[in-house]
C-alpha cells in the first residue's frame, strides 16, 4: 500500500500567508495529523502532493521522524485527478496488489481504526471509498448508487442536478484504489465539468462501467471525515478533537472542573487522583503524577510533575522538571531548564530559568532565580534577583545547602554562596561567601537626633 495525501490547495478562505495544512488542530499542523496517522498503516511510501507554500511545509517537517516522506509540487491546481497524477510516476503501478490509498491534508481527524476498515475492503478488483451521510451535503460530491444499491458515480455539487442535491451521502474525498487502474483511469478522465478541473471522483464512474467492484464504507462520525475550509470548520475540528481528549481524560479517572476550559495542545499523561481546574492549557509532552492538582489559569508546556505537587492558579511552566510535593505559584513562572527537587516551595511572583532548586528549597515571593543551582533547604528571601546576565554574557551562581538569601538582595554571577552562608536582607553580594559566613553588602544605617522634618511653604509673603 502506498499513501498519497493532497495538500496543494492554497485555503483562500483562511485568509492567512500560511498554507492552509500548516494550521493546526491540538497543537499539531492538520498534515502533521494525517500523515501520522497514515504512517501508523506502515505503508511503503507517503506521497505529500504539494503546491501553495510548499516550502514552508517542507520546512516544516525538515526534522520529523516521520520517514518515507516524498514531496511531489503541483504547481497549478488543477485538480484532485491531477492533483494524483503528479504523484502517480512514483508509485509502483505495475500491479493492482499494490492499493493507492489517497488522503486530504485538510481532514485532521481520520483515525486509524477508519482507514483499517476501507483498507481491509479495498482489493485488486475493488475501489474503495470513504463516505458519509451528512444532513448538511452543500458543496461536497453526492455519491450516486443504482437501483441495487451499488455506487455508480460521485457528481459533484455544482455538476448536480436537483434531484442528485437531495443526496446526503457525500464523498469524504479518502479512497482506496488498485494501482494499476488508478494509473489508466487518471489518463481516462477530463475537465469537462463546471469547475474546468480534473476530478479524482470521476475514477468511479470509469470504475463502475468496467465492472470494477465500488464499496463505500461509512464514517460513523462526520467531524472525523470533515474538511477545513477556513476558521470556522478550524475552531469546530479544534472543539471537537477536544470534546474528545476531555472525555477520554474523565473516563480514565481525572477530574476536571469544567471539561470545556481544558485544552490539550500535545500529550498530557496523568496518574491517578489528578485535578484540573478550569482554563488550563498543555502543551508540547507534560506528564502529571498521582494526586497532582493544577490550579486555575495556568499555562504547562513540555513538563513533568511529581506526585502530589500543587500549581496554584495563574502559574505558567515551560521546560520543567518538578519534584514531589512541591507548590508553585499562584503567578510564578517557570522556564526551560529548570529542575525542582521534592518538596520545593515557589511562592508569587517568582521567575526561575535554567536553575536547579534542591529538596525543600524555597523562594516564596517576588524573585528572580537565573542560571543557578541551589542545595537542599534554601531560602531566599523576597525581592532577591540573581543578576546572571553582564550585559553581554550569561554566569552562573552556586548555591550550597542551608542558604539563607535576605530580602531584596542581589546575586552577582558568576558568585557561589557555601553551606549554612547568611546573606543581609539588602546586600549587593559580588564576591563568594564562605560555608557559616554572614555577609552583609550594604550601606550602614545611621540614626540622626533631632532632625527636623520639613514644613509645608504655605506661599503667604
Ligand atoms: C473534494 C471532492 C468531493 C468531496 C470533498 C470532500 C473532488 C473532485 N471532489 O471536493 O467529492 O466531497 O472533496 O471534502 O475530488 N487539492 C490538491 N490539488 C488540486 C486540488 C485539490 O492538492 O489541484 C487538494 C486540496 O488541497 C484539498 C483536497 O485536495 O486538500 C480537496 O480539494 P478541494 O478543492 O477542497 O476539493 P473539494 O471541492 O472540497
Ligand atoms: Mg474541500
Amino acid at each position: 500500500m502506498e499513501v498519497v495525501v493532497l495538500a496543494a490547495g492554497k485555503g483562500t478562505r483562511m485568509y492567512s500567508s500560511q498554507p492552509k495544512v500548516l494550521h493546526s488542530i491540538g497543537g499539531q499542523a492538520m498534515l502533521e495529523r494525517v500523515l501520522t496517522t497514515a504512517s501508523k498503516l506502515k505503508p511503503k511510501n507517503m506521497h505529500v502532493v504539494v503546491g501553495f507554500g510548499a516550502d514552508a511545509i517542507e520546512a516544516h517537517f525538515a526534522n520529523s521522524p516521520l520517514s518515507s516522506l516524498n514531496w511531489v509540487t503541483q504547481s497549478e491546481q488543477l485538480g484532485t485527478g491531477h492533483a494524483v497524477q503528479q504523484a502517480i510516476s512514483e508509485i509502483d503501478t505495475s500491479t493492482d496488489d499494490n492499493q493507492v490509498l489517497v488522503l486530504f491534508g485538510d481532514v485532521p481527524l481520520i483515525s486509524e481504526a477508519t482507514l483499517q476498515d476501507l483498507i481491509a475492503q479495498s482489493g485488486p478488483d475493488t475501489l474503495s471509498l470513504l463516505t458519509v451521510v451528512t444532513p448538511e451535503p452543500h458543496g461536497l460530491g453526492r455519491i450516486i448508487r443504482n437501483d441495487l444499491a451499488q455506487v455508480e458515480a460521485i457528481v459533484e455539487h455544482r455538476d448536480a442536478n436537483a434531484q442528485q442535491l437531495l443526496i446526503n451521502e457525500i464523498n469524504t474525498g479518502i479512497m482506496a484504489i488498485p494501482a494499476a487502474k488508478l494509473a489508466r483511469w487518471l489518463n481516462m478522465i477530463g475537465n469537462n465539468n463546471e469547475q474546468k478541473e480534473y476530478y479524482l471522483t470521476d475514477i468511479v464512474a470509469l470504475a463502475a462501467k468496467e465492472g470494477c467492484k465500488v464499496t463505500a464504507t461509512q464514517a460513523s462520525d462526520d467531524k472525523e471525515v470533515m474538511g477545513v475550509n477556513d476558521k470556522v470548520q478550524l475552531a469546530l475540528l479544534e472543539r471537537h478533537y477536544q470534546g474528545q481528549k476531555m472525555e477520554a481524560l474523565l473516563r480514565s479517572g481525572v477530574t476536571l472542573r469544567d471539561p470545556t476550559r481544558v485544552d490539550v495542545r500535545g500529550n498530557l499523561t496523568c496518574g491517578r487522583d489528578v485535578e484540573i481546574d478550569s482554563n488550563v492549557i498543555f502543551e508540547g509532552n507534560v506528564a502529571l503524577s498521582d494526586n497532582v492538582i493544577i490550579g486555575a489559569n495556568t499555562v504547562i508546556k513540555d513538563a513533568k510533575i511529581g506526585a502530589g505537587t500543587q500549581i496554584l492558579a495563574g502559574t505558567h511552566i515551560d521546560g520543567a522538571e518538578i519534584g514531589e510535593h512541591v507548590t508553585i505559584g499562584p503567578t510564578a513562572r517557570i522556564r526551560p531548564g529548570t529542575v525542582l527537587h521534592n518538596n520545593v516551595k515557589v511562592g508569587n511572583f517568582v521567575e526561575i530559568k535554567k536553575s536547579t532548586l534542591g529538596e525543600g528549597s524555597k523562594a516564596n515571593h517576588l524573585a528572580y532565580i537565573g542560571d543557578a543551582v541551589l542545595g537542599t533547604n534554601c531560602n531566599i528571601g523576597a525581592g532577591t534577583i540573581f543578576c546572571n546576565y553582564d550585559g553581554a554574557n550569561k554566569h552562573k551562581t552556586v548555591i550550597g545547602n542551608n542558604v539563607f538569601v535576605g530580602s531584596n538582595s542581589v546575586l552577582v554571577a558568576p558568585v557561589a554562596l557555601q553551606d549554612n552562608a547568611f546573606v543581609a536582607a539588602g546586600s549587593v553580594i559580588n564576591t563568594d561567601v564562605p560555608s557559616e559566613h554572614l555577609a552583609v553588602a550594604r550601606g550602614k544605617q545611621r540614626n540622626i537626633a533631632g532632625w527636623k522634618r520639613p514644613t509645608k511653604d504655605t506661599g503667604s509673603h
